[in-house]
């Protein structure tokens, strides 16, 4: 890794580099992220969307030091996130950090939100004043930002539970809370509708940014006696590895390269894996 964190920390409130988290299921291993890259500017609303089981839940538990990552680096305000030990974790939550989950979950059936709102539309209220209403309730769910505390909100599938109606209503006041207090958000989702909320949409798949250098910390594996061992089909898939195979040894390990077929030329930076 020849880029300079400490330098990269200057410009992004939030930089993550790298980050792989393996979760051990009994004898099987579950590879939630696998090497996910990323920056995040101050007061910048991020949406991050996924299907299910892509590691949205897992990243934002990473970012919000509820729990470590397996490889990899969050770093906050120039400071790391991974590496601090639990009562520094405890502190960088309690005073930076901002978590919603769903809030059809923490409040039962949410509709006083709604109950609220919706009257004093119909009424022809300034959205100014509902929008006050709102933010107001919303800081009683724990939402919305208390003047400069906390920096950072995390969303988890906020809105999984509404109806597409409280759904705006909340999703409007989240956008208030970011660009009144300045607060960062970064909410995940599955909701393309949630997501267009965000200053900036990252879309994760199997546990990796799209588009991205997928780098692959790749799957643990055995190698057995015969030298024979599984690459997982996403692995291969994601690296391009047909039939066949190229091996080499190198200083940081086995390289396994896709085998081109399709010409001599080792030069030749070809992209169409079509063996
Ligand atoms: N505590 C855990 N133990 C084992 N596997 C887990 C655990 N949490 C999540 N996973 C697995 O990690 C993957 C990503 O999960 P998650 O981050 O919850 O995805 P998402 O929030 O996008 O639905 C899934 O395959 C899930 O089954
Ligand atoms: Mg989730």
């Amino acid at each position: 890794m020849s880029e300079n964190l400490e330098e990269l920390s200057d410009e992004y409130k939030i930089i993550v580099r790298d980050l792989m988290k393996v979760y051990k299921r009994g004898q099987k291993e579950v590879i939630a992220l696998r090497g996910i890259d990323f920056e995040v500017n101050a007061g910048e609303f991020l949406s991050i969307i996924g299907p299910s089981g892509s590691g949205k839940s897992t990243l934002l538990k990473m970012l919000g030091a509820l729990d470590k990552p397996t490889a990899g680096a969050i770093i906050y305000d120039g400071h790391s996130v991974t590496t601090l030990d639990d009562r520094r974790s405890m502190l960088y939550r309690r005073q930076k950090v901002g978590f919603v989950w769903q809030i059809g979950n923490l409040v039962p059936g949410l509709n006083a939100l709604k109950n609220v709102i919706l009257p004093m539309k119909l009424a022809g209220a300034p959205s100014r004043q509902s929008n006050e209403r709102a933010l107001m309730l919303l800081e009683k769910l724990g939402l919305s930002s208390r003047i400069d505390n906390p920096e950072l909100l995390l969303g988890d599938e906020i809105t999984g539970e509404l109806d597409s109606e409280t759904t705006e209503i909340v999703m409007e006041a989240l956008k208030n809370t970011n660009k009144e207090f300045g607060t960062t958000v970064i909410n995940v989702t599955h909701n393309p509708k949630v997501a267009e909320y965000a200053d900036r949409v990252l879309r994760i798949r199997d546990g990796l940014i799209e588009g991205q250098k997928h780098i692959l910390y790749g799957d643990i594996t055995e190698i057995d006696a015969k030298g024979r061992m599984v690459i997982p089909e996403t692995v291969r898939r994601l690296a391009g590895l047909g039939k066949r195979v190229v091996l080499r040894a190198t200083s940081d390990g086995l390289l396994i390269s896709p085998l081109d077929t399709s010409g001599k030329n080792d030069n030749n930076n070809n992209d169409t894996a079509t063996n």
